[in-house]
């Protein structure tokens, strides 16, 4: 038995030296120590021996079990080391090479006018709010004076989510929102994105507009032209000549559309303005008392002007982009140059 216990111990020995990696080392380790392992198996048979050689052997076995447990431990750590310095010898690092250069990012053309519009209002005072794309009917049309039978509901071109549900034709929602949550005096400006179905060289089915409206005590229509004049001289340089052309929208009244000399031709006439020498930018009026009283506002002690542009159009007339789609491609040598 003790020879046994002695050619286990050697072989075991051998085993672990010739062993180059700790998972082989693992194997090994079982082979002799594991629960099926050769020691073990002697271990477990000392019932078969008499009483006289039980603690000899018992007392043998324990400790080439405590050699054999350190044996293995050993030679575990020396396998760990070798393979770190391995390790450290194959994964060099260059410190000297240059880095990778990170791509400087560019706003989009959209994001540029839609935070110099936002930047112009702010400075005289406009707050900004903001409000779904999925919106209610009651918000999008009927509490902005346009009834389920009202006609300017086929100017729109509306997506029907359901009956009572659409995706926003125009940011003008925004006004009753902001009306239902705040009392006058209010100053307020609204982006976004708003959808339509209709879709040509001059129009995208989403776009970007920018709503704002103004209510307090006596607000009149020279309010309304001095805030957009402003407004125009800021974005398209001061003086440019605007004109104010009378329209219609059902949230307004009396409305006004308004025209900037062509950005092109100065007002001489050319193909972007038609020949007409002027270049049409925004929608705009004085609030309509049926929009106020949809938001329980008295139209008897307020007043005040809405308009609403679309920024496709801004960014084209201020960047001078001559295709609509240019926005939508992302093509990056158009991106890069904003
Ligand atoms: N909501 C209109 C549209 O989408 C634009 C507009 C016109 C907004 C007049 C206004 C306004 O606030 O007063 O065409």
């Amino acid at each position: 038995m003790k020879q046994k216990l002695a050619g286990i111990e050697q072989a075991a020995a051998a085993a672990a030296k010739n062993v180059s990696s700790e998972a082989d080392l693992q194997q090994e380790r079982s082979r002799f120590l594991g629960r099926k392992g050769e020691l073990t198996a002697i271990m477990k048979g000392m019932g078969q021996l008499t009483a006289e050689e039980r603690p000899v052997v018992g007392a043998l076995a324990n400790e080439v079990k405590v050699r054999l447990e350190a044996l293995f431990s050993d030679r575990q750590e020396e396998l760990r080391l070798e393979g770190l310095e391995r390790q450290l010898l194959t994964e060099q690092l260059d410190v000297t090479l240059p880095g990778r250069r990170f791509r400087k990012g560019y706003k989009h053309p959209i994001v540029k006018i839609t935070e110099e519009v936002t930047e112009i209002f702010s400075a005289l005072g406009f707050g900004v709010a903001e409000g779904p794309e999925v919106e209610k009917d009651f918000y999008n049309f009927e509490a902005l004076n346009i009834p389920k039978d009202h006609p300017a509901r086929d100017m729109q071109d509306t997506f029907y989510i359901s009956d009572e549900i659409v995706l926003r034709t125009h940011t003008s929602p925004v006004q009753i929102r902001t009306m239902l949550e705040q009392a006058p005096p209010v100053r307020v400006i609204a982006p976004g994105t708003v959808y339509r179905r209709d879709s040509d060289l001059t129009h995208s089915p989403m776009f970007h507009q920018i709503e704002g409206f103004l209510v307090d005590h006596k607000v009149t229509f020279g309010d309304l032209k001095g805030i957009l004049t402003t407004f125009i001289d800021e974005c398209f340089g001061k003086g440019t000549e605007v004109r104010f052309r009378p329209s219609f929208f059902p949230f307004t009244e009396p409305s006004a559309e308004v025209d900037i000399a062509c950005v092109i031709c100065g007002g001489s006439g050319c193909r972007v303005c038609k020949q007409s020498g002027w270049l049409e930018i925004l929608g705009s009026g004085m609030i309509d008392p049926e929009v106020f009283k949809a938001v329980g506002y008295d139209p008897d002690v307020y007043s005040g002007f809405a308009f609403g542009m679309g920024l496709e159009r801004i960014a084209m007339l201020k960047y001078g982009v001559n295709d609509l789609r240019l926005f939508f491609e992302n093509d990056l040598r158009f991106l890069r140059q904003f």
